[in-house]
């Protein structure tokens, strides 16, 4: 049976999220913006961040899918795309929206392959970054929460794709 211990509440993240939204406004001001979401994770954080993001209409929204193979001892896994973005990124500002920064695998994928599109820019906003089991190097440019360790769930966060309806941060004792 799994047990859940609520981390942050739902009035919390809505603060951050809001707080988070006008830094990144700040940042961009008038510069066009391609805000791409790593699904599954980051869909209630990504839907309630752009909603905090000004922008007329310079702001393109884009999605990605990432699948990690291989060994769960971390540096042997292999990340690929199962759904790509679909907005040319050439030349333009990108930021990714992220659920949990974990080792750092996954981001590191991702900034590589933004890279080698010729993006101007890519930074990076994570919900949360969870440090205990950090691999790389990771800048995260806009981080909602940090935590040490434990396995969250909730606000789009799953354990076996269960929990993600959540309006609340819980760590779930497996
Ligand atoms: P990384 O590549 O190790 O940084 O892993 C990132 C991905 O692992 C995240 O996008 C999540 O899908 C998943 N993940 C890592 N920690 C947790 C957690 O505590 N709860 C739910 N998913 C997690």
């Amino acid at each position: 049976m799994v047990t859940l211990k609520e981390i942050f509440s739902e009035q919390e993240i809505r603060e951050r999220t809001t707080a988070l939204g006008k830094e990144i406004s700040e940042v961009y001001k008038d510069e066009p913006l391609v805000i791409i979401c790593v699904l599954k994770g980051a869909f209630l954080f990504f839907s309630d961040l752009v909603r905090n993001i000004k922008k007329d209409s310079q702001l393109e929204l884009d999605f990605v899918r990432l699948a990690s193979y291989g060994s769960s001892d971390k540096s042997s896994r292999t990340i690929s795309f199962t759904k790509d973005i679909e907005v040319n990124v050439e030349g333009k500002n990108v930021l990714i929206v992220e659920d949990i920064v974990d080792t750092g695998l996954t981001m590191e994928f991702l900034l590589k392959q933004l890279s080698v599109r010729k993006a101007k820019s890519v930074k990076i906003a994570a919900l949360l970054s969870k440090k205990a089991r950090r691999e790389k190097s990771i800048a995260i440019d806009f981080v909602g929460f940090y935590i040490q360790d434990g396995f969250l769930v909730g606000y789009g966060l799953d354990y076996a794709e269960k929990y993600r309806n959540l309006p609340c941060i819980c760590e779930a004792q497996l």
